[in-house]
């Protein structure tokens, strides 16, 4: 049977792209496993790679905040990155919420954590998330935000 397709148009979508607890730090915490750009460079690199979609770039050190945010993104947004930090590997919260939401989640890593200890190996996000992407620095934000942005754009596909 014949597909009709009807995706939608970059700048008709909203991404949001929420990070965790220290990525206020970037550029100058451990800048040997997380570099040199600061999250403002992040957030530029983002806005540069979403084609036009508006973007919502935040960050906070506070759980419920992201929570908060998280639920707002249910209904505000098409699609999210989301790089939790530390809570990856602890927040049974984030993947409750996270759990809510039908858009696609891009989780998205500096580092690859799986090649790091053996406390970073569980990520409870990923339980919840449609991809991760990891390891390439801040490249990995681009690349989770492309990623992020075909998948809203196919959801518009019909069979
Ligand atoms: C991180 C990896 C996490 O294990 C760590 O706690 C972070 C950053 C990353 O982007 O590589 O804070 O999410």
């Amino acid at each position: 049977m014949a597909r009709l397709f009807c995706e939608r148009m970059p700048e008709t979508l909203t991404l949001y792209i929420l990070n965790g607890p220290n990525l206020n730090l970037l550029g100058v915490r451990e800048p040997d496993i997380y570099g040199h750009e600061t999250l403002a460079d992040v957030q530029a690199m983002c806005e540069a790679a979403a084609d036009g979609a508006r973007v919502v770039f935040r960050q906070s050190n506070h759980e419920g905040q992201l929570v908060d945010w998280i639920q707002e993104a249910r209904t505000e947004a098409d699609a999210l990155v989301i790089n939790p930090a530390a809570f990856t590997h602890t927040s049974v919260a984030l993947l409750d919420t996270l759990k809510t939401l039908s858009i696609p989640v891009v989780e998205c890593h500096l580092s690859n954590p799986a090649a790091r200890e053996a406390f970073r190996h569980h990520s409870y996000v990923s339980l919840a998330a449609t991809g991760v992407i990891a390891g390439f620095g801040p490249r990995s934000y681009e690349l989770a935000v492309r990623a992020a942005l075909d998948l809203a754009r196919r959801a518009g596909a019909q069979d």
